[in-house]
């Protein structure tokens, strides 16, 4: 059953419960079209299959990036990963969307939302609403009042927000290391942030570039991006895409002392951009 945003971030919601929590965070739909998926354990073939390449360099990993993470959930099991390779890190989750509202229109009535007042639940008398519309709602006609609400209680969600009424929250994990400080900031992969630049000895891309997201001219400018965040020569790229029967491809790649990429490691056939990143030079 779907919980209420209000419920899901009160103190009595179980903080264990990863399950209820992947329930919730799956039916938010952003207002890019995308919903919040993500999955538990995707990645353990990849960790299987890169723990030896990682525990080598264990001790010159400091600084980690993980770029479109949803909700954080294997940005975490990443920090347990690498702890268990022996690694102390910082990891910086990004995603284009982080920051969330909760907000109270009228008594019973509440709107969770993004910071531009787009909804992505509501609530009334106790009961979620789901606020997006589906092609079946263009036949029972559901489509008019979720169009007309969210038409308009936008403007009147963006100005409560800007006034400060309304509870400010993170779509992000609740099942958080204690032992790796996590930062989840909202940024696009497809703008350079010079606040990035530099910074990063592992850099990793999952189940964001692909085919299926971007375009070939929009991979390559998130490619010159991860590229221009990375530390230096020996710094490393993990690009990976899980499929629909949970089987990941990726390749792990290491900047070299030209500023060009090299293939460290392949699980199954390899990314299916890695000639992308072979092919990329400085310009
Ligand atoms: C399929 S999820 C992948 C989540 C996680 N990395 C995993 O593999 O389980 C893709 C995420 O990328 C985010 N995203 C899409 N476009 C993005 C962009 N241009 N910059 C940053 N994040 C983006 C989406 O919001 C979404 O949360």
């Amino acid at each position: 059953m779907t919980v209420s945003a209000r419920k899901f971030y009160s103190a009595n919601f179980n903080e264990a419960d990863l399950a209820a929590e992947s329930a919730f965070f799956s039916r938010l739909k952003m207002r890019n079209g995308t919903f919040k998926l993500t999955q538990v354990s995707r990645f353990r073939e990849l960790e299987v299959a890169f723990r030896s390449i990682i525990m080598d360099r264990a001790h010159s990993l400091h600084q980690v990036l993980d770029v479109g993470v949803s909700t954080g959930l294997t940005t975490v099991e990443l920090a347990h990963f690498l702890k268990d390779c022996g690694a102390t890190v910082q990891i910086t989750a990004t995603d284009l969307f982080v920051q969330a509202h909760i907000v109270e229109l009228f008594p019973e009535v509440t709107v969770f939302c993004d910071p531009e007042g787009w909804p992505l639940q509501y609530e009334l008398f106790g009961v979620p609403i789901r606020p997006w519309i589906r092609r079946l709602d263009y036949a029972t006609l559901a489509f008019i009042p979720l169009l007309l609400a969210r038409t308009m209680l936008q403007p009147r969600l963006c100005s409560r927000i800007r006034a400060g009424r309304s509870d400010k929250v993170q779509m992000i994990t609740r099942s958080l290391p204690e032992h790796c400080e996590i930062d989840f900031i909202e940024d696009d992969i497809m703008s350079r942030s010079e606040h990035l630049r530099g910074r990063f000895d592992l850099v990793r891309a999952a189940n964001i570039l692909n085919t299926n997201y971007f375009s070939v001219d929009q991979l390559k400018t998130a490619i010159a991006n991860v590229h221009s965040y990375l530390r230096g020569p020996g710094a490393m790229v993990m690009v990976t895409r899980t499929s629909r029967t949970q089987e990941n491809n990726g390749t792990l790649f290491e900047l070299k002392d030209d500023g060009s990429f090299a293939v460290l490691g392949r699980v199954r056939g390899g990314s299916e951009i890695e000639s992308l990143l072979l092919d990329f030079r400085k310009t």
